[in-house]
């Protein structure tokens, strides 16, 4: 089969289209015939940095060497332990190597694609859609009526946690650029607050929760926006253009700092879950959700995508089509 392959750490250029064997499911896994990828900021991370690669595996006790985490498509076989999928099926969620023509995945890992979803809709929500659901719902246990802010809310992850935050009767404002305002206010959210003309830490609002996708603000900053019992949940770093260091001392900060102010700061590493997984399938089929997608593009032009999205401005979800013919 095809598949994006890469043999050296780097950007989105090591990425190359190359016949592999196709894999085979075990026992408890899925085969999935990949109809459409999508692509998220730990690919590009995983790409650059060996250490996460071999944290990742150490973790997941599966060696990481090819890109794409979410996917979508038509499974073809099931290893013998498993009950929940069948041939034919169209399923959707996260596995090792989706920008390739077949992908395995645990059978935990993975949902039921409901019908009136698109492959490219479906592939364009696992990670994204289990980090605002885990990240809003279990982390900060939203409650109807709250004041939320979404730091990033043009991005994946923001995309998909301005509609669920609405979902759940939030009173939602988003912080994205001019040109993303009117994207973001369409998605449903109350307030948006355009980071180019204003700092959102600076105003005399103050919030019951700060989501924040990009981390370009000081605990003080964050303390400042927050109402007296509200809480920050740290879920990204794209203000910090990948710099480990500094991500760290702000986590570790936030940590120390935390026990002694009456706000609460918390991080999220969302988690592969199938019961949560069919929760994002039922907030897409009931029209809550609907993911954003920004750009398509083909198997052979993935380094391209991984470049697009590494640029950090993409509008929602950057997907991959993984279906033949492609072109060379
Ligand atoms: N904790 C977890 O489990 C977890 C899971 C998934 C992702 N993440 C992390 O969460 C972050 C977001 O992921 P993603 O998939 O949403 O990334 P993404 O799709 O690449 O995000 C791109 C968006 O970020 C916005 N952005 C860039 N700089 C900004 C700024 N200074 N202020 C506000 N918005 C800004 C851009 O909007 P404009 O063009 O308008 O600037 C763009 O729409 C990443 O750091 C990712 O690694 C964490």
């Amino acid at each position: 089969m095809k598949a994006i392959v890469y043999h050296k750490s780097g950007s989105g250029d090591v990425l190359k289209l190359e016949e592999i064997e196709k894999p085979v499911p075990k026992d408890d896994e899925v085969l999935i015939k990949v109809r459409a990828a999508s692509v998220n900021p730990l690919d590009y991370h995983l790409l650059r940095h060996t250490f996460l690669r071999r944290v990742m595996a150490a973790v997941s006790k599966v060696k990481i060497t090819r890109p794409g985490r979410d996917v979508a498509g038509n499974v073809q076989a099931v290893g013998r332990n498993v009950t929940q999928f069948k041939a034919g099926d169209e399923v959707f969620g996260a596995c090792n190597g989706a920008f390739a023509e077949y992908a395995c995945a645990r059978e935990s890992a993975l949902a039921m694609k409901p019908d009136n979803i698109s492959f490219e809709q479906a592939a364009s929500s696992p990670v994204v859609g289990l980090t605002a659901l885990q990240g809003l719902r279990d982390k900060a246990q939203i409650q109807p009526g709250q004041k939320v802010l979404i730091n990033g809310a043009a991005g994946g992850v923001g995309t998909f946690a301005v509609q669920i935050a609405k979902s759940f009767g939030a009173e939602v404002t988003g912080v994205c650029s001019t040109r993303n305002v009117e994207m973001v206010r369409s998605l449903g959210a109350d307030h948006v607050v355009d980071y180019t003309r204003d700092d959102f830490t600076s105003s005399d609002q103050q919030y019951d929760m700060i989501f924040d996708l990009v981390s370009n603000h000081s605990f003080s900053e964050h303390r400042r926006a927050l109402t007296p019992n509200g809480m920050y949940i740290g879920a990204g770093i794209l203000g910090l253009h990948g710099s480990m260091i500094r991500v760290l001392t702000g986590r570790i900060t936030e940590l120390v700092l935390s026990p002694f102010v009456s706000q609460k700061f918390v991080s999220i590493l969302a988690k592969s879950s199938r019961e949560d997984l069919t929760a994002i399938a039922a907030l897409m089929e009931a029209g809550k959700v609907t993911p954003v997608i920004d750009r398509r593009y083909s198997l052979s032009e993935a380094a391209e995508a991984v470049r697009y999205l590494e640029e950090g401005h993409a509008r929602g979800k950057v997907v991959i089509d993984c279906r033949l013919p492609i072109a060379d």
